[in-house]
This record gives structure tokens, sequence and C-alpha cells, in this order.
């Protein structure tokens, strides 16, 4: 397809200081609306928000989720006013959840089934109804019969490889073609045939093993000791004859008792899910073959018709590895507009090839297949240490190792520039990497507090790349080996985090928890710049200098204590909407706040945040 016929494109807002408030800040020109905040119910069994913590299960599994993140907008009109915003809900805070926190016993155990349901109901993907008013301001359509929860019980159905593996046997599925519930959905993605992706990201601490573990949970990380990260598995009683809704989280196998044996209750985790947001109750699949690690985000490589679909995921942990999946089947654009898209999902999604990245030191690098005849480091196969394909996407992480990829700092999302072709990869930030880890050509800054955003463009074959680093996070005043891109303070900023290009080949970058430098200045924020405006005499590409920096530009800044996350617009380009994840006040003003009744713990709702110019044309530009 060729690249939409832009002008020279511009930036049209001036870059905004920075701002530590409990409200939002954007450019001047703009307005931001607080759109379907935690625990607004969507449909009529949802009970309206209680600012007391006092809403069960029940209301919260028809209601929106907790910690908002990656979110898409799939139109429903013409003219983009009318459509189903999907939004991921990546974790929870106990403390505003309930009345009384966590509410454990004396033994430290959990004892409230409905506290337990209701704190699994609030993870997972809302699917909502929204529609644009005359006055401009978005509103969610409730109880439309669009609207729905997947949570983090919803049974799912498993695709790809894994499907029907005896690794995904459970006492719930016999057959290991279904999983309960998806958790930590952090970054998105979403497919030309109008279905929504979401990332099963830090999933592994929701499982715990305290007996030995096998060599895939060793690699992943499953906890092995304590408790699970909000301690599901510890409710008070006999765990025998509790419920399997709470008891699958804990993965220590059970052989004395079958029905309690959920030994493989995490390995229906770590995916990508696909569901279908222009279709009622539909169900959710698990995408196997894209591979199994902490998904940040899944982004779509730039679609030529008769080539193969490739997806981009980065696994966001320190030292992680960069991942790509190609479909073995070649892109037919009759499938943009199909009579059945999870239909059309099986066909892209669940055959193809899993590769990683290795970036070597001359600005080149390889994309490593992880299949059977994949070479490992050593000279072998992949075959020597993995009987089939399912066995190497169960432990993705340890075939990569064998494989000789490139750790990095922190992969999170991934966008694609429309006009170029090239691919971004935010690289959060890595305070782990010393003398001792070393650094390499793409991470190459010991003790990475601010992070990078790392760029490559794929060969003709697709089966190598060539990068460079097109920014480095930094404060304004950071010496010559640190503020590499010569940002000041207009556009300084650490943990990149949040990447989306705009169809117009506007690129927005989010940020997520930076170093102190940056947050002493600023909270976390949303900046633009156009790349491909970016060249050199001789027309190539060019990174952020100090001679170009300006065009590095702050859009908007997040309240007090908050990450923002996720990005999505209209197809007109007039609305852009954002999440704002667990702000510590808002959408309280810091009024409100004082009028908050003695004694009652203040609640906090992540949001989504739409973002229009207040005469309504099309926003960055
Ligand atoms: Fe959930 Fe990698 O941020
Ligand atoms: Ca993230
Ligand atoms: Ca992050
Ligand atoms: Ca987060």
């Amino acid at each position: 397809e060729t690249p939409p016929e832009v002008p020279q494109l511009q930036l049209g807002f001036n870059s905004i200081p920075g701002s530590k408030t409990d409200a939002v800040s954007v450019a001047e020109g703009y307005r931001a609306q607080v759109l379907a905040p935690w625990g607004q119910p969507i449909t009529a069994d949802g009970a309206a928000w209680q600012d007391d913590g006092s809403n069960n299960a029940n209301d919260q599994e028809n209601a929106m989720g907790m910690h908002h993140d990656g979110l898409h907008f799939f139109p429903l009109n013409e003219a983009g006013t009318d459509g189903v915003l999907c939004v991921n809900h990546e974790y929870i805070d106990q403390n505003a959840l309930h009345p009384m926190g966590s509410d454990k016993d004396e033994n430290g155990l959990r004892s409230s089934l409905d506290q337990v349901r209701k704190e699994i109901n609030a993870h997972g993907v809302a699917v909502v109804r929204i529609q644009l008013q005359d006055s401009g301001e978005w509103l969610v359509i409730d109880n439309d019969p669009l609207n729905r929860r997947y949570t983090g019980a919803t049974v799912m159905d498993i695709a790809g490889p894994l499907a029907n593996s005896d690794m995904l046997v459970t006492p719930f599925s016999p057959d290991g073609s279904q999983a309960r519930g998806t958790l930590n959905n952090c970054g998105n993605g979403f497919t030309p045939w109008g279905t929504y992706l979401t990332c099963e990201e830090n999933w592994p601490g929701y499982f715990i093993n305290t007996a030995e573990t096998t060599a895939e949970q060793e690699r992943i990380g499953l906890d092995t000791s304590g408790t699970t990260r909000y301690g599901w598995e510890t409710l008070a009683g006999n765990a025998d004859e509790m419920d399997d809704e709470f008891t699958r989280f804990n993965v220590t196998p059970n052989a004395d008792n079958a029905s309690q044996d959920y030994r493989n209750e995490a390995n229906g985790h770590g995916y990508i899910v696909e569901i279908d947001p222009y279709t009622e109750n539909s169900r959710a699949v698990k995408r196997t073959a894209l591979g199994r690690f902490r998904h940040e985000g899944c982004t779509i490589g730039k679609l030529t018709q008769g080539q193969p679909i490739t997806f981009y995921s980065g696994h966001d942990a320190r030292f992680e590895y960069m991942y790509k999946f190609v479909s073995a089947a070649p892109w037919d654009p009759a499938d943009a507009n199909p009579s059945d898209r999870m239909a059309t999902g099986d066909k892209y999604m669940n055959e193809g090839t899993l590769y990683v990245a290795r970036f070597d030191a001359d600005g080149t690098g390889v994309w490593l297949p992880l299949t059977l005849t994949g070479a490992t480091k050593d000279g072998g196969v992949l075959a020597d240490h993995f009987a089939n394909l399912a066995e190497i996407i169960l432990n993705t992480a340890g075939a990569a190792d064998l494989a000789g990829a490139t750790p990095m700092d922190r992969p999170e999302w991934c966008s694609i520039d429309p006009v170029t072709g090239s691919v971004y990869l935010t690289l959060t930030n890595n305070t782990r990497r010393n003398e001792e880890t070393g650094t390499n050509a793409a991470n190459p800054r010991l003790n990475n507090k601010f992070g990078h955003i790392i760029r490559w463009d794929e060969s003709e074959s697709m089966t190598d790349f060539s990068w460079d680093i097109f920014v480095f996070g930094s404060d304004a005043g950071g010496d010559e080996l640190t503020n590499l891109s010569g940002l000041t303070e207009f556009n300084q900023f650490a943990s990149p985090d949040g990447l989306a290009f705009d169809a117009r080949g506007v690129m927005w970058v989010q940020t997520d928890n930076g170093a102190d430098e940056v947050e002493d200045y600023t909270n976390d924020q949303i900046l633009a710049v156009i790349p491909s405006n970016l060249t050199d005499e001789e027309g190539n590409q060019t990174t952020i200098t100090s001679a170009n920096q300006g065009e590095l530009r702050r859009f908007f800044v997040g309240p007090n204590g908050c990450e923002v996350t996720g990005l999505t617009m209209t197809p007109d380009y007039t609305t852009m909407f954002v999440s704002i994840q667990h702000p510590k006040n808002w959408p309280y003003s810091s009024n409100a706040q004082e009028e908050t009744p003695a004694g009652m713990a203040l609640r906090p709702r992540a949001s989504v945040v739409a973002i229009r110019k207040v005469d309504g044309s099309p926003l960055g530009v």
C-alpha cells in the first residue's frame, strides 16, 4: 500500500512546560475530558460506582476495570463519531478497590471470596460503545449490546501450536483447548481485519509453585515462595474443598488430588489475545504462535499485498528480547472486511514463524528463527533442546537465550512510521545494566535510567535489518554522556513506554515513571515528533540531535502519580484517546480531596482521557 500523501506535515502546537499537579495539562487550544473511569458501569447488571469501595464483584464484572492501559477505537460510522473503545486494565490497587484494602486475617489469608472475585474482575479488557455529542464531549453508551468485559476469569480459547497440547491440560480443560482469564493486560495492538489484540505482560506474578519448578518456570521467574501478587490462592479454609477458581493460581503439582492439580494453569497465560469488538459476546482467543513471554504490545508491520504479515512484540523485563512473528499466509486485502473476523485471525495468526532479534555492533541485525531447525549460538539447532514447536513456544525466552538474542533495556511499545516503514521501539530503562552485565551497541548506556528509542528498517528478505538509536532520554541538565540528544526543558523525558504513530506520520511518545531528574520537573507526559521530516542534506533519515531537538515537543502532561499510556485516534484525527493509569488523587481535584469525608480512603480512578482541539479540527498538526 502506498503511504498517505503528506505535504511536509508540521506539528501545529508549541511545546508546553512540565507540570506537577492533580490535573492534566495539554497544549494551548486543546481540551481534555475524563471518559470511562474505573468502576463506571457499562451494562445494566452493574450498580453505580460508589466512592467508599462498596461495589461488589458483580458490579465490577459489569463496569470499567482498574488501571487502564492500551486502548483502541473501532469506528462504527464513516465520520468516526460513533465507535467501540477497547481498553486494557493492567492491574489493581487493593487500597482503592476495597473499603479496607486487601483485608487479610491474622494468618495473612484472604477472607472474602467476593473481594477476590472483585480483584479478578477488575483485570482484563473492557469493550464499550462511545459516541461524540454535539457538545464535543464523548459519551459512554450504557448497556449497549456491544458492551462487555473480559476479566481474569473469562473463558478463552487457545489457538496455535499450544492448542490441545498436554502442557495446557487442566481439570477445567481436559483437552487443553481453553484457559480462564487474561491478566496484566498492558500494551495492545489491532489488526487490519478489525480485531483488538490485548497483551499479557507481568502474568508470572499471579502464579506460584512451591515445589520444584520446571526449567521454563525458572526462566520466566514464577514465584516459588510466599504468596502471589494479590494472594488470590490464599483464601482461609481447606484448599482441597475450595473452588478451583482461586486454587488454580497455585500451580504446585497436586498428584494426590487430580481435580485440584493445576500444574499447567500458568501455561494458559503469557500470550497475545484476540478480541472481535464488533461482535456481541464473542469468545476471545489466545494466539500462542506469537510466543509466550511478558508481552508489552503487538504491532503489525507495514502491509503489502501478497506478502506475509509481521507482528512485533517486545518482552518487557530487564535484559529481555524483541520478537516478531511472520504469518505463513500472505496478506490478502479482501480480508480487511471479512464476514468472520476470528476466522481471519486463525488464518494469519496460527501458523508462521517466530523470530527474536540480534542487534549487531555494526548497525545491522538478524532475526533468529525460533523453530526446531533454528540455529543455536553454539552451532546446534533448537531441536537439540526441544521436542516440538509447542515446547519452544512455552519457553520462548529460553529458546531465545539459546539462539543468541540481544538482551535489551526493557522493550516496551513498538510502532511503524507509515511514511518510511521504519519500526520504532521504546526501551524504557534498565538500571541494572552495569559493569558486570556490560552494554551492547543497541543498549549502550550503563545504569540506563532514562531509556531510549531504537528504530530499524527491515531488509527485502525480512530476515535482517539495519538499526540506529533515534533519541536518548535525559534531563535537560544532563552532561554530554547523558543528554546525547540535546534535550531541553521543553522536551526532557525519561522512561519512554507507550509509542504510537498516527496514519499521518506523527509519532506520539508516552512516559512511565521517569528518573528523578525529570520527575522533579514534570509528571509523565506525551511528546510528539514527525520523524520522516528529520532528514539530512542527502535526504537520509536522521536522529534527534541538539540541532533539531525542537521538533520533539511536549503535548500533554498527566496528573500527579500517574503513568500516561495507550493511544488511539478517531479516523479523522479530531479525538485522541489515552489512558491515565494509577493517578495519585485524580480525578478528584485538590479541592475535592479536602471534601472527602474524614476516615474515607481517597479513591483515585484510572480513566480514559479524550483530547480534542477546542475548534474540533484535526489535532497535532
Ligand atoms: Fe506494563 Fe511494560 O509496562
Ligand atoms: Ca507499558
Ligand atoms: Ca512501563
Ligand atoms: Ca503500568
